[in-house]
């Protein structure tokens, strides 16, 4: 089976890492709060390197959110720079990466009927980021500034273990680097101390099943794409 079989699976964990996808159209319906704390109180069990479990994270709902929204927004269309913290892509793209990066972002736009070099279409769709995607909860994660790169490896951990575990409760998600493009209003909003780095960001509620955007689904390479076996 490789990664783009469809899914079919009696196993609970391997059924809740397939069925999970990045969610760009949310249902407005709430998302109780315990259960928000439930899956981070399970995600907590992410192991990491001498267990320093590195993360911090903001859940923001009703007010909070679309005061965030609202500033993110307004920054995105005012054309101010974005100003991330730290290098998510590299500064150069090449192959084979250039053409996976290209073949999801085409995928994705020409699901929503976004033409090559519509610029304006393209700013509004990656506007809805900053609405969440319609999400009415939103969490941000930060890290101190002085760990090493070991704890972002153990972040990701966490941040997988989230999506996942959520999607098992029914829930949809979407992971942002995107909101953590304006780092400094994202500090402002939620009083984060400047030795936090904002990592990224996550929309979380009931997925939109009818949203166009939720129609694509990105491929994968096979495991023979990237495993070496040595015998
Ligand atoms: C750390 C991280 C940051 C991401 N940032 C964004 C983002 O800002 N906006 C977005 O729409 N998708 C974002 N994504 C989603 C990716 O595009 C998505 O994971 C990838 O295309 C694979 O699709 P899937 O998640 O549906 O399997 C991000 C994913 C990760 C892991």
């Amino acid at each position: 089976m490789d990664a783009n079989t469809p899914l079919a699976c009696p196993d609970p964990v391997e059924h809740a890492v397939r069925s999970r996808k990045s969610v760009r159209g949310f249902l407005p319906r709430p998302v109780p709060l315990e259960l928000v704390e439930r899956i981070l109180s399970v995600a907590a069990y992410a192991p990491s390197g001498s267990n320093i479990q590195p993360w911090k994270a903001h859940l923001l709902t009703g007010a909070s959110r679309d005061a965030l929204s609202a500033a993110l927004t307004r920054a995105h269309y005012d054309g101010t720079p974005a100003e991330r913290e730290y290098d998510y892509y590299p500064t150069t793209w090449r192959s084979p990466y250039q053409e996976r990066r290209r073949a999801t972002g085409w995928g994705l736009y020409s699901t929503l009927g976004i033409a090559k070099g519509d610029r304006a279409a393209s700013s509004h769709q990656h506007a809805r980021n900053y609405a969440f995607f319609g999400a009415p909860c939103v969490l941000l994660f930060t890290i101190d500034d002085d760990l090493g790169k070991g704890s972002w490896l153990d972040y990701g951990m966490f941040l997988q273990s989230i999506m996942v575990v959520a999607t098992a409760h029914g829930l949809a998600t979407c992971p942002q680097a995107a909101l953590a493009n304006y780092p400094d209003i994202v500090k402002r909003h939620l009083n984060i101390p400047a030795s936090e780095v904002v990592v990224c960001g996550m929309s979380m509620g009931y997925e939109d099943p009818d949203a166009p955007a939720n129609q694509f689904r990105p491929s994968r390479i096979g495991v023979a794409d990237f495993l070496t076996i040595h015998k």
